[in-house]
């Protein structure tokens, strides 16, 4: 049965969490205060009867010490964010920043570079996850934890599978995506997205858009490249290339799918590749295709794309909450392959990006399981 709201919780009070409550407060304030207003920069006003803003936080974690303890209003500003305030009037939810536990969340590398562009963890005891996410009512679980954090990002997900929360896994450390613990969620009968958020227009989603366009042309792709630089929290972790193999997997397999001959190993090209600080939460894409036409003829496409790297994926991840209810208030349990196939780059299963829209309005319409 539908809710009134729908309650969340957030695990890394970071940039892309800092984009989604402004992104979430920004469509409320202008929709109501102007009936003419309209709201790009969303795939979706409503789905399932749900606004953006009938999500409503009711939790949130972080290891920081300028984020534990404090409104969660002031903590998705706090250093070391970076991203745009393009909302800076936040309405007080109430919640303060838990402790969580760092396990392996945090870089050792970081100590090498200034306080305000990394993570400090905070010297307190961490709090009890699942105490928390009982007593503040949440239905669903955000893992925004830096790239790497493959311990952290279990033990949040035991948390899930222990209270009955749903979790959507923004990061690619592979939860929804692997069969066994896919299998657990849906054994419990908890709805799940993930793993790894595609952007709303980033280098992801127009690599795979070209891609297919190739494919589609009769051209034949043999050698490719993507390139990004940041100069975010997210670019300065992803230095630490220990921390990235999943990412890579995660971006690689996004523009491998959509080819039926997959490209070997050493002609594809794809990750975070340098953090560039001034660059703060603007990420520059560099994309390189190089293929044969008529003839056999070569032909070469370069491409340069540059957006702010958090907001970005705001939409995407309002879009995947609200199905995710919808799955909730249906009674339906286990990874949701529309959605997931949608708005994350590591699905269980892919799909072209135009059939898994497709797949999600059948979803909302209620013509499809999952
Ligand atoms: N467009 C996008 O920005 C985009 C797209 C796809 C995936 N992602 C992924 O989403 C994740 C979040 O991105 P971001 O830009 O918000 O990162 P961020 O670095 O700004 O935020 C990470 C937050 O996690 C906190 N943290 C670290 N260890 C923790 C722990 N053990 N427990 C609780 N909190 C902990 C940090 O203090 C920080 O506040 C990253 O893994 C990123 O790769 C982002």
């Amino acid at each position: 049965m539908k809710k009134n709201s729908i309650r969340i919780a957030i695990v890394g009070v970071g940039n892309c969490a800092s984009a989604l409550i402004q992104g979430i407060e920004f469509y409320r304030e202008n929709s109501q205060r102007n009936p003419k207003f309209e709201p790009l920069g969303l795939m979706h006003l409503e789905i399932g009867g749900y606004k953006p803003w009938d999500i409503q936080v009711g939790a949130a974690f972080d290891i920081d010490v300028r984020k534990v303890g404090k409104p969660l209003k002031e903590a998705l500003f706090a250093k070391p964010n970076c991203t745009t305030i393009f909302y800076p009037n936040l309405n007080d939810s109430g919640v303060i920043v838990s402790m969580g536990e760092v396990l392996d969340g945090v870089s050792d590398h970081m100590k090498d570079y200034p306080e305000d562009r990394r993570f400090i963890v905070a010297n307190e005891k961490p709090c009890q996850v699942e105490k928390v996410l009982k007593d503040s009512g949440v239905d669903i679980l955000l893992n925004y934890l830096p790239v790497g954090s493959d311990q952290a990002t279990e033990f949040y997900a035991e948390a899930c599978l222990n209270t009955g929360v749903s979790l959507i896994n923004c990061m690619p450390s592979f939860i929804v995506s692997d069969k066994t613990w896919a299998r657990r969620f849906e054994e419990r009968g908890i709805p799940v997205v993930g793993d790894d958020v595609k952007s709303q227009m980033g280098a992801t989603i127009i690599h795979r858009t070209l891609t297919k366009l190739f494919e589609d042309r009769g051209v034949r792709l043999d050698r490719t490249y993507q390139i990004n630089t940041g100069g975010n929290t997210d670019f300065l972790n992803m230095l630490n290339k220990s921390r990235l193999k999943n990412k890579r997997i995660s971006k690689t397999e996004a523009i491998q799918s959509q080819m039926e001959n997959p490209l070997e190993p050493e002609n594809i090209h794809i990750g975070p590749s340098d953090y560039v600080p001034w660059q703060n939460d603007n990420k520059v894409c560099f994309l390189r295709m190089e293929g044969r036409g008529f003839g056999e003829i070569p032909l070469h496409l370069e491409m340069r794309l540059s957006v702010e790297d958090s907001p970005n994926s705001g939409g995407m991840v309002i879009d995947a909450i609200r199905c995710c209810q919808i799955a909730r208030d249906r009674g339906i349990g286990g990874p949701l392959i529309s959605i997931s196939a949608y708005a994350m780059k590591h699905p269980l299963i892919q799909f072209p990006d135009d059939q898994a829209r497709q797949m999600v309005e059948e979803f909302i319409a209620g013509k499809r399981e999952r």
